[in-house]
């Protein structure tokens, strides 16, 4: 079965302090979960203290983002190399905010998900309608492009170092959630997709994860259902009791 997949993305928040505070706060809440991986993704700035403070802890660390090249003239970026350097084991790559903020191609994000991989860290893969999409009932051909674009070039054996994230581009910071059955669905188009491109095993293997206004009082029921592998949480990350509550999540 899937190990379920709680993380945590800090987007731009928390000084090096605060991230550290907050850090010291999951390392305690979280000491004991089993039978799940959770997830933090501070600012880069706050990774190397934040690795720190949860290096004894089972809490992992990730990247929020990455550029595709080791290293070389590339003012203002970062590697997987070096964020794996600092204690990352996952790198968060093609978010809907780098998508729409930063104008990452889906060609882009294939070239970051490859060199995540190729570094020996696992990136967690993210797609997305808009609201305009899913409205023009668009969403599974939106999806399929992403998918297709964006993991091409990989083999099933590279694919078990990629964790997929569900985030409607709607849902996110919107405090509008996916229902259960809009997410069950989008997960279920999705794992299908991955059959077809990489075959049965690795799909019923790989994670897909639900993002967007993820919180304490709808975790439960969005890891009911078959194919939420976990989530992918961004504003009740940042609030420890919340995110252990999350974390804690009971699958109904
Ligand atoms: P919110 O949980 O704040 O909606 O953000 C989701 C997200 O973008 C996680 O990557």
């Amino acid at each position: 079965m899937r190990k379920p997949f709680i993380a945590g993305n800090w987007k731009l928040h928390k000084t090096v302090a605060e991230s550290v505070a907050l850090a010291r706060e999951l390392a305690h809440g979280l000491a004991d979960v089993k039978e799940r991986d959770v997830a933090v993704a501070p600012a880069f700035t706050a990774l190397a203290s934040v690795a720190a403070v949860l290096s004894e802890s089972p809490v992992a660390l990730a990247g929020q983002n990455c550029y595709p090249e080791a290293q070389g003239a590339f003012t203002g970026e970062v590697s997987p190399y070096l964020l794996k350097d600092v204690g990352c084991r996952h790198v968060i790559v093609g978010h809907s905010e780098r998508r729409q903020l930063f104008g990452e191609t889906d060609g882009f994000i294939n070239t970051k998900v490859k060199a995540v991989v190729g570094a020996g860290l696992t990136a967690i893969f993210c797609i997305g309608e808009t609201l305009a999409e899913r409205e023009e009932e668009r969403t599974f051909s939106v999806l399929e492009h992403q998918v297709r674009i964006g993991l091409n070039g990989l083999d099933a054996t590279s694919m078990q170092h990629v964790i997929v994230a569900y985030e409607p581009v709607w849902a996110i910071g919107t405090g509008r959630t996916a229902t259960t059955g809009q997410a069950q669905e989008a997960h279920g188009f999705i794992r299908g997709l991955l059959a077809e491109m990489f075959g049965d095993v690795l799909a019923q293997e790989i994670r897909i994860l639900y993002g967007g206004s993820v919180k304490a009082d709808n975790i439960d029921a969005l890891m009911a259902q078959p194919d939420v592998d976990g989530a992918l949480v961004g504003g009740a990350s940042l609030k420890a009791d919340e995110f252990v509550r999350i974390a804690a999540f009971q699958n109904l």
